[in-house]
């Protein structure tokens, strides 16, 4: 079999791996990345696109901000909706931060751009990972890459394989301690080559369920609306998503809506998912082979980010002798800022989405956190606080 050595071990070359990997770099760590996709699949993955100003700082400490700063839009502020009313969250005013429109497409494009810089070895394609020995002083993951079985040697091993990886499952099952909340709905998203409707998202909540307008540059929307689980992509031609899309959003918004063809389109259930400890042995869970969150307030990525924070300085010390303190607290440390993002996306979730077959109360419960918000300053200060990101 054949024997490849490291100091840090990362199954996933998603954002928490290459994120992970670079700052370890940075620090003179070794990594060896293994991929089980192609770096094409990876990056033609739509997904997340607000950075919070710690995820966006953390970038610039990882050496990928140039085209982030070039192409990226800061947002001082969002507007949430009842129906016609729209709540302005002003980010700028109420704590003095903003957050940036850059698509996790664009993120993971530089990183793999600054990994190749590095000489990082990045293998893709690898199959049939298993993690082995984590309670020795050297760890080993086994895989198959182009066809042969081949073991890494390890100091340590980040899972940040997504929720569907190999890492978390190889905590026993009776260590683990796992969280859920399903919800009844989806979000269909379309990407599409036209104007932004409005210059700031809006998160809207319409009696016809919810909608979010967002963007990833002036000539590129992203906009989603709630469905029913059960709904497919093949049901929703354009001109269908075009018309709920717009009488969702307050008419005013509407009024101004340009639509054109759409070039991606799809469907992602809402989930709540927490897997507790982060750690076992040299293993380390990081981003969504940990947790996942619904996408309202866009927490997902930037949670994957602060793992990444407390991680790479925790590894670092530890790879370099200085001592083991850090990676003893990742776990506690990295799951007190997990669970107050998970409030907040759940909070969001109840409070912009239509379930079905609510009662009366619940549809006033939303329409009274939305007027509470519109008047008082205290509220929209408490939103925009966990928005821009709760510090690391
Ligand atoms: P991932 O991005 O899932 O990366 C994990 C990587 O590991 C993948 O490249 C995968 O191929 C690889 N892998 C998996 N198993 C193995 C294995 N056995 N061996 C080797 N490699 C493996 N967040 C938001 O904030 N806003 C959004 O709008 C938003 N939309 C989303 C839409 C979808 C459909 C999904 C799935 C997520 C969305 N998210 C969103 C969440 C956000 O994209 C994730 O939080 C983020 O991708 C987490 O990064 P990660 O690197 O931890 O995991
Ligand atoms: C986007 C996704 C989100 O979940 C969100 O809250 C804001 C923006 C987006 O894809 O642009």
């Amino acid at each position: 079999m054949t024997t490849l050595t490291t100091q840090v071990a990362i199954i996933g070359g998603g954002p928490s791996g290459l994120l992970l990997s670079q700052l370890l770099n940075k620090s003179g760590v070794e990594t060896v990345i293994l991929e089980r996709s192609t770096r094409d699949h990876v990056l033609s993955r739509i997904r997340a696109g607000i950075l919070e100003w710690g995820t966006v700082e953390l970038l610039r400490a990882a050496g990928v901000d140039a085209r982030m700063d070039r192409e990226g839009i800061p947002h001082d502020g969002c507007y949430l909706t009842d129906d016609e009313l729209m709540v302005h969250i002003d980010f700028k005013e109420l704590t003095g931060k903003q957050v940036m429109v850059y698509g996790q497409t664009e993120v993971t494009a530089d990183l793999y751009n600054a990994q190749d810089a590095m000489g990082t070895t990045v293998l893709h394609g690898v199959s049939d990972v298993s993690i082995h020995d984590l309670d020795q002083s050297k760890s080993r993951v086994e895989f198959t890459h182009e066809g042969e079985r081949k073991v890494l040697e390890c100091l340590y091993v980040a899972g940040c394989d997504g929720f569907h990886g190999v890492s978390r499952k190889t905590i026993p099952e009776e260590t683990r301690r796992e969280f859920e909340r399903v919800y009844p709905f989806g979000w269909l998203g379309i990407l599409s080559e036209t104007p932004p409707v409005n210059d700031e998202l809006i998160y809207s909540n319409s009696k016809h369920g919810f909608a979010l307008a967002s963007m990833r540059n002036e000539n590129l929307v992203r906009y989603y609306v709630q469905v029913p689980l059960s709904d497919k992509v093949e049901d929703w031609s354009d001109q269908r998503f075009w018309d709920e899309f717009s009488r969702r959003i307050p008419s005013e918004a509407a009024n101004r809506l340009i639509t054109g063809p759409s070039i991606e389109k799809s469907i992602a259930p809402l989930r709540s998912f927490v897997s507790e400890p982060l750690r076992w042995g040299n293993l380390f869970l990081v981003g969504d082979s940990a947790h996942i969150v619904p996408p309202t307030g866009a927490k997902g990525l930037n949670l994957a980010a602060s793992d990444v924070f407390y991680l790479h300085s925790a590894l670092t010390e530890a790879v370099t002798g200085k001592g083991t303190g850090g990676i003893d607290d990742y776990s506690s440390k990295a799951l007190a800022r997990i669970w107050k993002a998970m409030r907040f996306s759940w909070q969001m979730t109840t409070m912009l989405h239509r379930f079905d077959g609510e009662d009366a109360f619940a549809e006033q419960m939303r329409k009274a956190t939305l007027d509470h918000l519109a008047h008082s300053e205290t509220a929209r200060r408490d939103l925009a606080e966990n928005y821009i990101g709760l510090p690391f």
